[in-house]
């Protein structure tokens, strides 16, 4: 493989259109059955040759990503060189489009196109069964974030299964003010479960698996089925951490949309749509709703983290 000066690389956001959440487990991560999808709505990274890991970013809401090594895409660059035994120099640059702490693992999808552009800066040309155990030690999302498309994650999301999709599926997203922290969101669900008296351990909460009605849906490009299915077991933990989604779940049905859900542990939401037109005009009743802070026509499946230039 021959190195680059400069690459780079478009990555996705995902929705979960089912997120099955089990027991609490002894290593405080919750075994998943975690059906990702991915939206066009997507950041870029482009890496070039530097001295050490830097790191900038531009977009709107740039000044709420840490430039530090809690980065996900520095980390994934000193993982990669580490695992190589090279020196990480590198300097990259996100160009940020997906919602900030959304619950569309906007910075699990930065780590894996940071793996993928030093991956090709570098001329290493690790193969994908390599980047994707490197990705799964930098976060639970980050794996396919590298594959894209439509998977099912188990364990705690990162065991993946590709899944078949017959069609294209529109999509709205509304962006709210200010994320909401994933464990946070984990801890939340716990707390409703031990409310309930349920329990939330590994031994209260059956094994979540994937809905064969969700699966069949999608393998039939069926947005009305799939409507009918989407399920996430964080969205009442999201919803009592931050009450005002509710009125944007509505606001979204309101305006048409086929169902509604939140987006992994939010404060995002999802909505599914009939097509295209309808997602201009979802978009266009969530933005004038006052209910979100803004609102995004998008489509998907889409391919995961892609070298899209190169110099
Ligand atoms: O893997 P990742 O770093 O994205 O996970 C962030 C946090 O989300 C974990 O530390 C844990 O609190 C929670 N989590 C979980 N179960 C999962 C994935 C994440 O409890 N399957």
């Amino acid at each position: 493989m021959t190195p680059h000066s400069e690459v780079g690389v478009r990555v996705p956001a995902k929705v979960n259109v089912q997120l099955g959440v089990g027991g609490l487990r002894g290593d405080g991560f919750h075994d998943l059955a975690n059906v990702f999808f991915a939206v066009a709505l997507g950041d870029e990274v482009t890496a070039r040759q530097g001295v050490g890991v830097s790191l900038t970013c531009e977009g709107p809401d740039a000044d709420q990503v840490p430039l530090d090594d809690t980065n996900l895409a520095a980390r994934a660059a000193r993982l990669l060189a580490a695992h190589h035994g090279i020196e990480p120099n590198v300097a990259l640059h996100i160009t940020k489009a997906i919602p900030v702490a959304g619950g569309m693992a906007g910075g699990s999808a930065d780590g894996a196109a940071a793996l993928v552009a030093c991956d090709a800066l570098w001329g290493l040309g690790t193969p994908l069964p390599e980047l994707l155990e490197l990705a799964a030690e930098l976060g639970s999302d980050v794996p396919f974030a590298l594959l894209g498309g439509a998977a099912l994650g188990r364990g705690r999301g990162e065991l993946l299964e590709p899944l078949a999709v017959g069609g294209t599926f529109h999509w709205v997203f509304a962006v709210a003010d200010g994320g909401l922290s994933t464990p946070a969101v984990f801890r939340e669900c716990d707390r409703l479960r031990e409310a309930a008296g349920t329990g939330s351990s590994e031994q209260d909460v059956p094994t979540p698996d994937a809905d064969p009605a969700l699966l069949a849906a999608l393998a039939e490009g069926d947005p009305v089925a799939l409507a009918a299915a989407l399920a996430n077991d964080l969205q009442a933990a999201a919803l009592t951490l931050r009450p005002a989604l509710a009125d944007c779940l509505a606001a979204g049905l309101a305006a048409g949309a086929l169902g509604a859900l939140v987006s992994g542990s939010g404060p995002t939401c999802a909505f599914l749509v009939k097509d295209a037109v309808e997602a201009g005009s979802v978009a266009a009743a969530l933005t004038a709703s006052g209910r979100c802070r803004t609102a995004h026509a998008t489509y998907g499946p889409v391919p995961g983290a892609r070298v899209v230039a190169r110099a």
